[in-house]
């Protein structure tokens, strides 16, 4: 976390926070209905690199990014097994060309940038909290207005609901990853 603070602005820092309760939501939800297989990383791994997936993505680092994490890493004397590594590298494909394969890649390729439609969503509430987003808001603007957080990747969120990849209808991936980020609202201020 001190090595996070360190290597990234504020905001990214809250991104990661968010993405990283979105890892362990889906996680729990997937385990909940069996569809977890036993060759998955272990909890604390999808959580990992939910919060470090964009320790690069700043400073000297940051036109490299996602390329550069280990090095970023090893700046604080961190270190990360492979496999974290590599779920890291899935959440931008289309740079590190590792495209995802297993549950925890799909789930923080697919959740990545929906963190800053859900946060967009709590910003145009009179009282800019997050507890007080329904998920009707989220996934209207979602489905419904395209040009609402522009940088969110509809696309790349929707595929959620592939069966190859988590198998989860997209109005729940949203309940998931909004109850989740809800849970840890006070740590990013919200
Ligand atoms: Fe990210």
């Amino acid at each position: 976390m001190k090595a996070l603070r360190a290597s990234v602005e504020p905001n990214i820092v809250n991104h990661s926070i968010a993405l990283e309760a979105c890892m362990g939501g889906i996680y729990d939800y997937l385990k909940s209905i069996n569809q977890l297989p036993s060759t998955e990383l272990p909890k604390d791994d999808w959580l990992l690199a939910g919060l470090i997936h964009d320790i690069d993505f700043g400073g000297e680092f940051k036109e490299l990014h996602p390329g550069k994490t280990l090095e970023a890493l090893a700046k604080h004397n961190l270190q990360i097994s492979n496999e974290v590594h590599q779920v890291i590298l899935a959440h931008a494909a289309s740079h590190s060309g590792v495209t995802p394969k297993t549950k925890a890649q799909w789930s923080i390729f697919c959740a990545d940038s929906l963190t800053g439609l859900i946060l967009a969503v709590a910003f145009v509430y009179p009282s800019r909290k997050l507890a007080d987003v329904k998920v009707s808001s989220v996934l209207k603007r979602f489905l419904k207005e395209p040009k609402f957080a522009a940088g969110t990747r509809r696309d790349e969120v929707a595929m959620c609901a592939n069966s190859d990849s988590l198998n989860i209808p997209v109005e729940k991936f949203i309940e998931i990853c909004l109850i989740s980020m809800q849970k840890i609202a006070p740590d990013i201020g919200l």
